[in-house]
Formats: structure tokens, C-alpha cells, sequence
């Protein structure tokens, strides 16, 4: 048995696209901050007497499509680990509020972490990455804190499909991101997953974006090289807008965005106007996500809290890499 804790990430460049879905591999690159205040902590206890993988999140019995994906999941570290005893994981996400905000990020992490060492693995944090990466892609980065980057890779086998952590020890420390909820709609939302696939296969902007991806991570990591929030800030807005823009030409449209989300992204406009920092990113759901400063964090969750129809907003910090931690902890 093992527990581990992992933190959710935001992508600044985002992952939208596979070049490979037997083996979870990416299209293209991507690059995430890693936030504090959204975590999973999962435990995960290997059982000769179970006949059949369990699942709880938050203390009830799991839905069964996750329940699934888990157990599947499970099926790699069974292999890797050469056990075949079945698994009780029980899992809890500590996120500011239940609705919509990804969780396979924090949650394909921590389920890696905790089933890894519980089946007695011994895996290094590539192999970590790499393994939680066959969960969700976006996974494969919460096995890291403060900003980091994913590599597409270029091998079938996907050994080179792995992230790591980029060292900005200031700018990590400095950094915040401005969780604001828009709610109220009762839109049903794409999943990510099938999402991307249906971009892939018939928007005819998919093309633009994937030329897209690579020019932002140079000028990202080279933005997070010199300790330029405003430059990184600009190219995160950017390219969560050419996302969104394959996405909602593709065919039939996909659109995330209500009306508070795009109140939001003119606040966000209006308070970079008036001289703070603040740059919005968005991910598969209505959500605005702004990037400021520690300076910057209480006047722009206040502005964003005003928005109507944001819900709920959350101040994160840089939050740090996937870790067993003791059982119960919290
Ligand atoms: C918009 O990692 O959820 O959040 O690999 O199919 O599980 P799968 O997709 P997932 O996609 C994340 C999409 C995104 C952008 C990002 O996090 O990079």
C-alpha cells in the first residue's frame, strides 16, 4: 500500500493533439505550471484477496468510466511490477470547487506514484512521467513542480515522450495563477480526449495550430530563461486562443467559452490596461485562468471575482513535484 500526493497543472502552451493514442503520445510539446492549491492524494493497496479492481473518490464508489481508465492504468503497473493481484485505490481531489476543473492531470500523477511504489516499483521521475503519460498527457508534467516542459519525442516507443522540470527558481517563486470559475451554464463540455481527436480530424485550423506549438515553446522556454513574466504571459494567451480557435472551427464546432468567459478575458484585457500583470489561458471547459504576479494576485482576484458569472476564483502558487506522503494524510 502507498499514498501519494500530486498538484494539477495549467498548460501556458498547450497539449492539443496526438501523434500517437494507443501510446498517449503528444503532436507536439507543451509547457505547464504546476499550482499548489489543486491536489489529488490517491492510495493505492494491492490485494490478493480482491477479484476485481475498486475505486472511491472523495469516499464514495468511483463512476465507472474512471473505475475503467484506472483499472487499465493499473494493467501497466501490474505488468511493469509482474504482479496480478487486483487494487482498492481510494482517491480525494482537494480542488477550490467540484465542477469542472481538470483532474486526470494531478490524478493520473498521483494514481502512478502511489501504484508504482505500492507494487514495489522503484521508478525514477522520467519513468514516473513516462508512466503517467499513458494515463493522461497532461499527467506526465504533474510528476513535476514549478514550471515545466514536455517533450512530443520523436520514437515510436515513446521513451523520449517525458517532461522535466525548467529551473526559474525566481520566477517560480514570484509567479501566481488566478483560478476564476465561470459557472451557471448548463453547457455540457467536450472531454479533452475526444475533444482533440475530433480538432485533429476535422478542424481546418488543426493544421495552424500544430505549426503554432513549436514557435511558442522556443519563445516560452527563452521567455522563462530571462525572468519575463509579460513575455511568457503574452505567448500563454496567445496560443490558448489558437487552441480554442482550431476547436471552435472545427466541424462540428466545439466551443468552450459561455459569455462570463469572454467578460473575463476582457477584464483581463482592462487590468493589463491598467498596468498589472495579468494574462488569461484557458483549458477544455469555460474556465479563465490568469497568470500575475504575488504583487499583482489579491487586486486581480478581486477584479476577476466581480466578473459576473464567475463563480468562484482561487489564488496558486507554484506548487511542487508528486510525492509519496504518509497514509491518511490529507
Ligand atoms: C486542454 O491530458 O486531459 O488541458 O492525454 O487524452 O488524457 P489525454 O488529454 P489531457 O488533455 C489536456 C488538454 C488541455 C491542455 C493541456 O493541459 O496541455
Amino acid at each position: 500500500m502507498a499514498t501519494a500526493r500530486a498538484c494539477a497543472n495549467i498548460a501556458l502552451v498547450k497539449y492539443w493533439g496526438k501523434r500517437d493514442a494507443a501510446l498517449n503520445l503528444p503532436a507536439a510539446g507543451s509547457l505547464s505550471l504546476t499550482l499548489d492549491a489543486l491536489t489529488t492524494v490517491t492510495t493505492v493497496r494491492f490485494d490478493d484477496g480482491l477479484a476485481d479492481d475498486q475505486m472511491r473518490l472523495g469516499g464514495a464508489p468511483a463512476p465507472a468510466a474512471m473505475l475503467g481508465r484506472a483499472s487499465v492504468f493499473l494493467d501497466r503497473v501490474r505488468a511493469l511490477a509482474g504482479i496480478t493481484s487486483r487494487a482498492s485505490i481510494d482517491t480525494i481531489n482537494h480542488f477550490p470547487t467540484a465542477s469542472g476543473l481538470a483532474s486526470s492531470a494531478s490524478g493520473f500523477a498521483a494514481l502512478a506514484v502511489a501504484a508504482s511504489r505500492a507494487a514495489g516499483l522503484d521508478l525514477d521521475d522520467a519513468a514516473l512521467s513516462r508512466l503517467s503519460r499513458l494515463g493522461s498527457g497532461s499527467a506526465a508534467r504533474s510528476i513535476f513542480g514549478g514550471f515545466v516542459r514536455m517533450d512530443a519525442g520523436t520514437r515510436a516507443d515513446g521513451e523520449d515522450a517525458v517532461a522535466r522540470p525548467i529551473d526559474t527558481a525566481a520566477l517560480a517563486a514570484r509567479v501566481r495563477m488566478i483560478v476564476a470559475e465561470v459557472g451557471g451554464g448548463a453547457v455540457k463540455s467536450h472531454g479533452s480526449r475526444d475533444a482533440m481527436e475530433h480538432c485533429a480530424e476535422t478542424s481546418p485550423l488543426y493544421a495552424g495550430w500544430l505549426a503554432v506549438v513549436p514557435r511558442d515553446l522556443v519563445a516560452a522556454e527563452d521567455a522563462l530563461a530571462r525572468d519575463d513574466l509579460a513575455a511568457l504571459g503574452e505567448i500563454a494567451e496567445a496560443n490558448a486562443l489558437a487552441m480554442h480557435a482550431s476547436a471552435i472551427a472545427a466541424r462540428p464546432a466545439i466551443i468552450y467559452w459561455q459569455p462570463a468567459t469572454l467578460a473575463a478575458l476582457a477584464e483581463v484585457r482592462a487590468l493589463r490596461a491598467a498596468g498589472r500583470a495579468a494574462w488569461a489561458t484557458m483549458d477544455a471547459g469555460p474556465h479563465v485562468k490568469v497568470l500575475t504576479t504575488s504583487d499583482d494576485a489579491v487586486a486581480v482576484a478581486q477584479a476577476m471575482a466581480a466578473v459576473a458569472g464567475v463563480t468562484a476564483v482561487t489564488i496558486a502558487a507554484a506548487g511542487g513535484p508528486a510525492e509519496i506522503v504518509p497514509a491518511g494524510a490529507a
